[in-house]
């Protein structure tokens, strides 16, 4: 999705905002915009394409002089990837410029009265009609036209503003799209995400809905859409600047599997103590967690599969029924719900709108919600009613490892923590999962000391034009997995299947030749699954399995077999997703692409 950067203060805007742009490539984007102020007028750079074509334009900022500005990467909703359709937008004098994230949902109806009134628009953008609106309520007073066009647009939006008779400030403002504010010695800065100004601060201020920043080279106020001040905390960022850099690694998504056993490790620790689950931002009561009758587990993409994971983990372990669904259905299905039900909802970002509105659902409906994210202070984890973090650090790869192998494990604790509670999970029981759950980071550092052996095959495969990933059980939600991390940066075809399906229709698309991914960690299902394994051989298929170590017999039946350490079957998504990530990894750059960037893509889907 879109990023906005912004700086004011002692040191040139320009290099500062591109640097930050840098930072935010991965959410994805199509055009690059930078506007600066530059002692009498603001100056505006925009074109289509890469960050790159900016820089060059602008010589790294170079040729853009001034100490205030603001900047964008689009992701082009309305009107296509153009120069013209690149933000910052501005009014017919260019004296008010402004960037945006978000969609204003009654743009149409404000064009329609703002060309009455003269205003020629030259995009087909939605964020055009906010300069125009600002010019139209500007009279001296930027705060109070900001504020008056902020009552009026519907929808959502994260904005940066100059006016050019207000050169020493800088505006922003907020509504379901996110924006943080940050403040060191030498300035203060908007950004749309933590890593685009992590290099010059680690205090920052996150917006809430509706509110609005006014920036100065050395103070920041904030006040409500109705201009009345309010205080706001700082928060002190813990991430240290390299984990938003590669390190040496050829992509990030590499140097993120990398940091599984890190991310794991710090997810269980903290909540592991005198060899009890303690999930102390929990803020459910005993009697309350003893209480759900049902659990509606609601996320997108590979988030929902976490969910589809912990739908056999808690149903398993805990006995409570548990509903899993994608955001995008939830939202609007009218779903059953009863007070006594808890929501969890899961989120990389914290931003997802689909999932962020499916929080406000359940609230409406009188549901307590436990969110599960990664990003501090992000939309969801501030809306959810309690919220467990990942500290999974910043996930800069489009593509998810780390931030899916971190609520694995969360979810794992609070089955367990459940299943205490509930009086589920006997002594003997709980030391045994107990054990199996601390031993997760070695074990995946020790898959992923094969990743040799994983390139090598994964060459092989380079030039597959489909691949199918089967599974029963847990096994199927990390087919689920599998096969989305494969598609979405090798843009080879892939679906996963629940094993016992096959022989229902898909398994007519197996051929000579034709790649099956066969997992099989689960031990009761392990039978089933080396039977459908020889139907697809029978048939042609050449498959890759991932079975428990031990399992020899598997040998007889795949043709090439990963094998992962003795895990409790509840757990075995956490070790066997490692070598389907490196898989999916290695057939992409295979390929030659780019594994950070996958096409269409974006990190954090701020839009329905
Ligand atoms: C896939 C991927 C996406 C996200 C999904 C939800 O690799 O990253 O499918 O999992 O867009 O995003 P979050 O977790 O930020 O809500």
């Amino acid at each position: 999705m879109c990023g906005i950067v912004g700086y004011i203060g002692k040191d040139q805007a320009a290099p500062i905002i591109l640097d930050g742009l840098s930072k935010l490539e991965y959410r994805g984007y199509d055009s690059a915009g930078i506007a600066v102020f530059d002692g009498e007028h603001i100056c505006t750079q925009k074109a289509a394409g890469r960050l790159a074509v900016l820089e060059h334009m602008t010589r790294g900022g170079e040729s853009m002089k001034g100490f205030s500005g603001v900047g964008h990467t689009r992701w082009a909703t309305h009107g296509a990837p153009s120069d013209l359709n690149a933000h910052p937008h501005t009014n017919k004098k260019g004296s008010i410029v402004v960037v945006h994230n978000g969609i204003i949902e009654n743009y149409m109806a404000l064009k329609k009265k703002l060309e009455k009134r003269g205003y020629e628009f030259t995009s087909e953008t939605d964020t055009e009609v906010l300069a125009h609106l600002l010019d139209y309520y500007y009279k001296g007073n930027p705060l109070e036209a900001i504020t008056k066009v902020l009552h009026r647009v519907e929808g959502s939006y994260a904005l940066g503003i100059l006016f050019d008779d207000c050169p020493d400030q800088l505006f922003a403002a907020r509504k379901d799209s996110p924006l943080i504010v940050g403040k060191s010695e030498e300035g203060c800065f908007i950004a749309s995400d933590v890593p685009a100004i992590l290099k010059y601060t680690r205090t920052v201020f996150y917006l809430d809905n509706q509110e609005v920043a006014v920036l100065r080279k050395d103070n920041i106020e904030f006040f409500t859409v109705d201009e009345e001040p309010i205080e706001k905390q700082a928060v002190t960022i813990e991430w240290d600047a390299d984990s938003a850099e590669k390190a040496g690694y050829e992509f990030f998504m590499l140097k993120e599997i990398y940091e599984e056993p890190k991310t794991v490790t710090d997810t269980i620790s903290p909540r592991i103590k005198d060899g009890e689950i303690r999930i102390e931002e929990l803020k459910f009561t005993d009697e309350e967690l003893k209480n759900i009758q049902r659990i509606h587990i609601v996320a997108c993409g590979s988030a929902y599969h976490t969910g589809v994971t912990a739908k056999y983990v808690i149903e398993g372990l805990v006995r409570i029924p548990v509903e899993v669904e994608v955001a995008s259905e939830f939202r609007y299905r009218n779903p059953i719900m009863d007070p006594e039900d808890l929501v969890i909802v899961i989120s990389q970002s914290g931003e997802t709108a689909d999932t962020l509105e499916a929080v406000r659902e359940s609230h409406k409906r009188g549901l307590k919600v436990l969110g599960i994210v990664n990003v501090v202070g992000s939309s969801i984890a501030r809306e959810a009613d309690s919220v467990m973090y990942t500290w999974a650090g910043p996930e800069i790869s489009v593509a998810t490892t780390k931030a899916y192998s971190a609520p694995l494990v969360a979810l794992y604790l609070l089955a367990m923590k459940l299943g205490r509670v509930r009086g589920m999970i006997d002594d003997a029981l709980f030391a045994r999962l107990l054990e199996d759950i601390q031993a997760l980071p070695d074990q995946i550092e020790m898959l992923l000391g094969q990743k040799e052996k994983l390139q090598h095959f994964a060459n092989r495969y380079v030039a597959a034009k489909e691949v199918f990933f089967i599974g029963r059980g847990i096994d199927y939600a990390i087919a689920l997995e599998g096969a989305l991390k494969l598609k979405e940066i090798s843009y080879i075809h892939s679906e996963a299947y629940a094993a016992g399906e096959l022989k229902h229709g898909t398994i007519s698309l197996i051929e000579d030749g034709t790649l099956v991914v066969a997992l099989a960690t689960q031990p009761e299902l392990f039978p089933k699954t080396v039977s459908n394994i020889v139907e697809v051989k029978s048939r042609g298929a050449f498959v890759m399995a991932v079975a428990e170590r031990g399992r020899k017999e598997i040998e007889k039946v795949a043709d090439y077999v990963v094998y992962i350490p003795y895990t409790n079957s509840y757990f075995a998504n956490s070790l066997a997703i490692i070598p389907l990530q490196l898989f999916a990894y290695y057939i992409a750059v295979g390929r030659g692409y780019d594994v950070d960037h996958p096409r269409n893509l974006a990190k954090s889907v701020t839009v329905e």
